[in-house]
């Protein structure tokens, strides 16, 4: 009797249970359609308006949106990394290059104002000022292929130059002073170190992050007067108002190494070329920063660069460079040029005219 009360089908409550079920499942299906329909586009058409507006805006005047796009971009590129100098073993010429590397750090106690091989050799600069991290940072102008690529041909001097020859070039220029003999064993040292940090980089090859990084260029000419602004607010702290940066209590090297004036390098260095000081500083300076924590948009290291580079400092006979005028760079700021544009554009820009131009003669040529 107990039985007949209960219902006649046993499976009742199992398929309300299950048309439950499907129920719930169901509008989980349509929640997630509508999510997928509503968000995806939404980011492809995030990521398009990220690429755009970081060229359309190079001309913005330091918009903040314009600025923050350019800093906020990110990049998974697989970088080069410099050997482990601890695991150098005596087979590899370990003092020597050890030597070496101390030289490149701190240059100026050995050949400074108070040098204690040579003094007044130099203007007091460190290689590391400008090679940072003894020449090993990311886009930090290191030296990952010098060992893969020279000897090579320099348009600057016309010839097939060796790495004795392009360390003398910054002695000369970079540290306005003299170079060194090559037989020395200062520069058997800072050439063993060099090469000793490009082992393991196949010929031929440039390995990524090496030297500098790139910029966008502006479609007007860099501004010195903007520029100043930059300087006063980012700039100044550490390499003073005179430009003359901050020596150590001793004397006998940099705090903050100057920027212009006549311990400063020469117009005849890298440096006083406006876009290679701006590739430098966007991805380095403020000091501390490095190429994935810029703080300058492109524009602002391209106008501090023309400020710095607009001030007095030494001056180098340069009449032997660049014997082929039309190998000159784009912004190469001493005449005579075969591209038709005058000092001033090439020392200030805008490049892109120029760099246009020099490309069109290079293809008339092939
Ligand atoms: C004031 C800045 C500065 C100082 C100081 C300096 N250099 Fe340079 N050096 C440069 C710049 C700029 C370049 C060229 C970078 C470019 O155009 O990509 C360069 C290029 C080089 C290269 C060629 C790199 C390559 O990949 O082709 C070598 C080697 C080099 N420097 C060695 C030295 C040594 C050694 C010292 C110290 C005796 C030194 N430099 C000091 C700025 C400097
Ligand atoms: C917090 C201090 C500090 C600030 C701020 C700073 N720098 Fe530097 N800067 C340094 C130091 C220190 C070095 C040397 C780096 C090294 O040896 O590792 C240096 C090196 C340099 C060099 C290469 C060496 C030379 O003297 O030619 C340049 C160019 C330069 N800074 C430009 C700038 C510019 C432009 C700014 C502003 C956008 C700036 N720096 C802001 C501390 C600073």
């Amino acid at each position: 009797m107990k039985d007949k009360s209960k219902p006649d089908n046993p499976l009742v409550p199992v398929v309300s249970k299950l048309i439950n079920c499907i129920i719930v499942m169901f509008l989980l299906i349509l929640v997630m359609v509508f999510l997928l329909v509503k968000y995806i586009p939404n980011t492809l058409e995030k990521i398009e308006t990220n690429n755009t507006s970081i060229t359309s805006e190079k001309n913005g005047n330091f918009t903040d949106e314009a600025k923050k796009l350019e800093l906020d971009q990110k990049d998974t590129i697989d970088y080069w990394t410099a050997p482990d100098i601890a695991s150098l073993n005596l087979n590899e010429n370990k003092d020597l290059i050890l030597y070496g590397k101390d030289l490149i750090v701190h240059t100026s106690e050995y050949f400074g104002q108070k040098g204690k091989l040579v003094k007044n050799n130099t203007n007091g600069l460190n290689c590391q000022n400008c090679h940072l991290e003894a020449g090993t940072k990311i886009f930090g102008n290191n030296f990952s292929a010098v060992a893969s690529t020279y000897p090579k041909y320099r348009a600057r001097s016309g010839t097939k130059e060796d790495i004795y020859k392009r360390v003398n070039d910054c002695f000369e220029r970079s540290l306005n002073g003299k170079g060194l003999d090559t037989n020395s064993k200062e520069m058997q040292g800072i050439v063993s170190y060099i090469k000793w940090l490009g082992k393991d980089v196949k010929n031929g090859d440039k390995p990524n992050g090496s030297g500098l990084k790139d910029l966008v260029f502006l479609d007007r000419a860099s501004n010195p007067e903007k520029g100043k602004m930059v300087y006063l607010e980012k700039c100044q702290s550490c390499h003073q108002a005179n430009g003359a940066g901050k020596l150590n209590a001793e004397k006998t090297g940099y705090i903050y190494p100057p920027l212009w004036g006549g311990n400063s390098y020469n117009d005849g260095a890298g440096l006083y070329r406006i876009a290679t000081f701006a590739k430098y500083v966007k991805y380095n300076m403020p000091q501390g920063i490095n190429h994935s924590s810029p703080q300058l948009s492109d524009e602002e290291a391209l106008d501090v660069a023309a400020f710095v580079n607009s001030k007095v400092r030494p001056h180098k006979n340069i009449k032997f460079d660049w014997p082929k005028i039309e190998e000159k760079p784009f912004d190469h700021p001493f005449g005579p040029y075969a591209d038709g544009f005058n000092e001033k554009q090439h020392k200030y820009g805008p490049f892109p005219p120029i760099k246009n131009k020099l490309e069109e003669m290079n293809k008339e040529k092939d």
